[in-house]
Parts: C-alpha cells; sequence; structure tokens
C-alpha cells in the first residue's frame, strides 16, 4: 500500500516505528515547534496539577484561564475563549463561516478545509503567488482585489487568513490586513505562529476585535511553547459570538492540565523574547546553509520558523533518504499548488540545523539534483 502524504507535520510516532527507534531519536523538522522546550513553569505546573487537578472536573467557564489570556493582550475576559488547540476553534469559526462564501488563500493549511466539510462548507481557493522576493505588499494585494470578490455579493465571504502564512512563512502587514474587514462578511485570522515572530506582535489584530464583530482571531500556545500534545489554543472575538460556540460545544474541551499549563506559560515574557532570539539567529543561519547546498534548490524568505524550499527535480527521493536517517521533514504533497518539488523544512537549534544541513549535502552530492 503506498503511504499517503501527510496532512500535517510531526508524524515522529510513525517513523520511529518504521525504523524500529525511540521517537525522541528522531528529528523532526516536519512540525514546526520551538525546539527547546516547554517551560520548566509548564512542566513543574503539570506536576502540580497531577495531584490537584485530575480529579475534579475543569471549571467549564474556564474563568481563570480566560482572564490570564485576556490580561496580556489587555482585554476582558468576555473576548477570549480557550480551545482543544486551535484546531478545535477553527470547527467554530467554520460553522459561523458555512452560509457565507469561504475564500482560502492557496497554498494554505489544510484544517480550514476539514473544519468547513464538518458542516458541509467548501472553500474557494485564491491563488497566492509563488515568488515573493518582491516583499508582503504585492501579494497582500490579491486578497483585496474586486476579482476576489466577484460575484460573492456584499459581504457575502470568509476570508480564512493565515499570520504568518503557513506553508510560505510570509508576514501578513497588519496596515494591509485592517481594509480587508471592510470587504468580508467574516475575517478568520489564525496567529499561530505570530507570537514567535520578532517584531510579529505589531502585526497582531487581536486589538482589532472591539472593533470588528466580524473579526476572529485564533492564536495556539502549541508552537511558541512546544505544548501540542496538551492542545491549548484561544479564540478572541465578540462575545456573542464566543457564547454562541460555548453552547454549541462539549462541556469541558479543555482538560485540566491543558488549563494548568496554560495558566503557567500565557504570560511568560523571558520565553518570548528567548524564543524571538533564538528565531533571529537560526532563521538567517539555516537559510544561508541550505542557499548554499545546491544551485536548483531555492530556499524562500520567510518570517516564521520554517523555511520553503523548491527545487527543479522531486524532492520525495531526498526526503525518503533523510527519513531514512532518522530526520523529518515537511513532505509538501499535500499542498496541492506544490507537490513533490517542495519541502517546508522548521528551524531547530544549531546542533540539529547542523546535522540537517550535512545531511542535505551528503544525499545532493553525487545526485540529480546538482544538474
Ligand atoms: C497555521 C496553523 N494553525 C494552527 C495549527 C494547529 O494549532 P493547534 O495545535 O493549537 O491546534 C497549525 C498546526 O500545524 C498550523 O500550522
Amino acid at each position: 500500500m503506498t503511504e499517503a502524504p501527510p496532512r500535517h507535520g510531526g508524524n515522529v510516532q510513525q517513523l520511529a516505528r518504521r525504523l524500529n527507534c525511540h521517537p525522541r531519536r528522531i528529528l523532526d523538522f516536519s512540525a514546526s515547534l520551538v525546539p527547546f522546550g516547554p517551560p520548566r513553569s509548564l512542566r513543574r505546573a503539570l506536576r502540580r496539577a497531577l495531584n490537584d487537578h485530575v480529579v475534579p472536573y475543569p471549571d467549564p467557564s474556564y474563568q481563570v484561564l480566560r482572564e490570564a489570556i485576556a490580561q496580556t493582550h489587555g482585554l476582558d475576559p468576555d473576548w477570549v475563549l480557550p480551545g482543544n488547540g486551535a484546531a478545535e476553534l477553527f470547527t467554530w469559526a467554520a460553522r459561523d463561516a458555512r452560509s457565507l462564501i469561504s475564500l482560502l488563500p492557496t497554498p494554505g493549511f489544510a484544517d480550514y478545509r476539514r473544519a468547513l466539510a464538518t458542516w458541509g462548507a467548501v472553500g474557494r481557493s485564491l491563488p497566492l503567488r509563488l515568488h515573493w522576493d518582491d516583499g508582503p505588499r504585492s501579494w497582500v494585494e490579491a486578497l483585496a482585489e474586486p476579482r476576489t470578490l466577484q460575484g460573492t455579493g456584499p459581504r457575502r465571504t470568509a476570508l480564512w487568513i493565515t499570520n504568518p502564512h503557513n506553508p510560505t512563512g510570509q508576514l501578513w502587514r497588519r496596515d494591509s490586513l485592517e481594509p480587508l474587514l471592510h470587504a468580508h462578511g467574516l475575517v478568520v485570522v489564525d496567529e499561530a505562529f505570530l507570537p514567535l515572530v520578532p517584531g510579529g506582535e505589531t502585526h497582531s489584530l487581536v486589538s482589532l476585535a472591539p472593533r470588528f464583530g466580524n473579526l476572529v482571531v485564533i492564536r495556539s500556545l502549541t508552537k511558541l511553547f512546544a505544548m501540542a500534545g496538551l492542545r491549548l489554543g484561544y479564540a478572541v472575538a465578540a462575545p456573542e459570538r464566543l457564547e454562541r460556540w460555548r453552547r454549541w460545544r462539549d462541556p469541558w474541551p479543555v482538560n485540566s492540565l491543558a488549563v494548568q499549563g496554560g495558566l503557567a506559560v500565557v504570560a511568560d515574557r523571558v520565553w518570548q523574547q528567548r524564543v524571538w532570539r533564538w528565531l533571529a539567529r537560526e532563521g538567517p543561519w539555516l537559510v544561508q546553509h541550505l542557499d548554499r547546498l545546491c544551485p536548483s534548490l531555492k530556499v524562500y524568505p520567510g518570517a516564521a520558523n520554517y523555511r520553503l524550499l523548491s527545487c527543479r527535480h522531486s524532492l520525495t527521493p531526498l526526503q525518503q533518504s533523510l527519513a531514512q536517517q532518522g530526520i523529518l521533514v515537511r513532505d509538501c504533497r499535500s499542498f496541492p499548488e506544490l507537490g513533490d518539488r517542495w519541502l517546508r523544512i522548521a528551524v531547530g537549534r544549531r546542533r540539529h540545523n547542523r546535522r540537517l544541513v550535512t545531511a542535505m549535502a551528503a544525499v545532493l552530492r553525487d545526485s540529480e539534483y546538482v544538474a
């Protein structure tokens, strides 16, 4: 049976089973999490939570967590709704979008389509240009073009934005996004990676939520704090919308360990600054070293903690050869607009980045890629 290309990164368990090794031996460049997390404070909180928070049900209103998150944004807690990862919240945003025409910049994160399909809704692709050396201004214009809205009627569209974009890593400037709030019936902005980007917070739309009832901002703690397994994200939107979502969902979608872990880290600015310093150092290092590997390999600029690569030839043999060595990179065959000539690589720690570059250099040497 041929293996389907993965829809998400991070299939570490599967590769470890295949190589018959411990998952910790796999170097994972496919899921873009901060590579030195989670913070110690999170581990400590979880140990305490095992004593105090496993037996009782979580507080169904998540009041304390909502207060802590709201405080980090200077908002009232009624504007915040914690979720079982950002992924759960996409499902409710999609329910709100089901009577609208959803516009999805492509190539893009597949989970929005999954969320829309839950309600029998489909998205309309909005192709992004795949050459963006000319800066963000020119490619953001595609979303505001009248052609995009043609045949939809006034504000009959729901626009799904990922900032920075996945898989390209392009950063949407806040001033380029703001006008879109006047053009679409609903704007869902997924800021899962934004808190990792040095200077990224200035492009967040969170502070606009009180002014725009049609705005939903979804954030994730997964990437910044390397806690994908705990499942914790949150939405910032108008209280009436969030109240509606609360009535639709399960009574306790976020478990108590995630709540306690979230409380321990959510306001940790020292951690965030450490992450910014790491990304500002390692992002350019990785690009510089990947760029030198071979002339047919192109590395695209990006603001997030991953980089997109393309090649004149299929990159599947390279990806498979790395996997044989226990190195996982993100196969892009599940993005229909990209296919097998593209890879997405997370930025790791220096010693791991070095190992990746060395392994890639060895595969690329003596191969057709040099052509
Ligand atoms: C753009 C983007 N948003 C959201 C998520 C999922 O976040 P969470 O783990 O909080 O569900 C991912 C996961 O890969 C992602 O790439």
